[in-house]
């Protein structure tokens, strides 16, 4: 994979090779701000964070990120500044924003909207959420934080409950953690928000073992790694079906006492009512080093499309 220059769309464009750069980029920034907070590789250069849907911890992780490189960042956030609004396209859009700026970050409740500012983009453009559809960055911090607390990825059993069908992030987790060994998956969802069918049919074709669970302490109970999402309110069309699908399955100490004592339990947050506040102190919960490992990874990215001299 080609990094210069490059949008970053979908979790599809990486193989291993691409996500152990983009790693090993993330640990040693990790280790040079140890010493030191701010670095000089970025100066003159502009990330435009672009986030039409509501956003607090991807956005502040890319601007923290572009800042920690010794960059600057604007920022338009809300749909008022949508393209949309004034009729403009988000290819032109994407052209204008490339006068501006030398980078661009953008989230979108649409799927494929992204892609189709980058078309008129004539800097880097990155997926920071496209709908339930794809959110590259995250699904590579949450692979980042097994990796540092697992040591390796091959041959885990991953447990991932919540709202499989429309978790943009245990999508492209999935997307990731295909071009690993012996990866086994146990699926956990109420029973209209199960994993679409075509990321279960391209898993099983790749020869990977799936089951799906309807009981979670016994399903967590198997597992090394637990990715938890929330269920997505803003993708349901009315609260009655959203409050038929909330507090089925819910993380508390009573399913962790299940949980293997070296397993972790993920989230990219935020959380709601599917992991309950006395989890937080268990030790396997690794949600809040994973907000964290977001800045790092994101750096990478950022010095990688940017191709910034490290
Ligand atoms: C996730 C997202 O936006 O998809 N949050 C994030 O980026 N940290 C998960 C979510 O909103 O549930």
């Amino acid at each position: 994979m080609q990094f210069q220059g490059s949008d970053i769309l979908t979790t599809k464009q990486f193989d291993r090779e691409a996500v152990t750069i983009v790693f090993d980029l993330a640990k040693h920034f990790e280790k040079v701000l140890r010493g030191q907070e701010f670095l000089d590789l970025a100066r003159g250069k502009i990330l435009a964070n672009l986030f039409y849907e509501p956003s607090t911890r991807t956005r502040f992780s890319f601007e923290v990120a572009m800042k920690k490189l010794g960059g600057d960042v604007i920022t338009a956030v809300g749909e008022e500044y949508s393209s949309l609004r004034k009729g403009e396209t988000l290819y032109d859009t994407g052209r204008v924003i490339s006068q501006f700026a030398h980078v661009i970050a953008m989230r979108h409740a649409q799927p494929g909207s992204v892609s189709d500012l980058a078309q008129g983009a004539t800097v880097p453009v990155l997926n920071a959420g496209d709908g339930p559809a794809n959110h590259p960055t995250q699904g590579l911090l949450d692979l980042y934080t097994i990796w540092k607390q697992r040591g390796e990825i091959d041959g885990l059993r991953i447990c991932m409950a919540g709202d499989l069908k429309n978790s943009r992030v245990q999508h492209s987790e999935c997307d990731l953690l295909m071009h690993y060994r012996d990866v086994k998956f146990v699926f956990v969802s109420p029973q209209s928000l199960k994993m679409p069918t075509e990321i279960v049919a391209n898993l099983r074709l790749k020869g990977f073992e799936i089951s799906e669970m309807s009981n979670l302490s016994e399903a967590v109970s198997e597992c090394d790694v637990i990715s938890s999402s929330r269920i997505q309110i803003e993708r349901f069309a009315s609260m009655e079906e959203y409050n038929r699908n909330t507090g089925i399955f819910v993380i508390d100490p009573g399913v962790m006492a299940h949980v293997k004592k070296d397993a972790i339990l993920l989230a990219p947050l935020p959380r709601i009512e599917e992991i309950t506040r006395e989890v937080d102190d268990d030790l396997r919960a690794k949600y809040f080093e994973q907000v964290k490992n977001g800045v790092p990874v994101r750096m990478a990215l950022l010095a990688l499309v940017l191709a910034l001299k490290i």
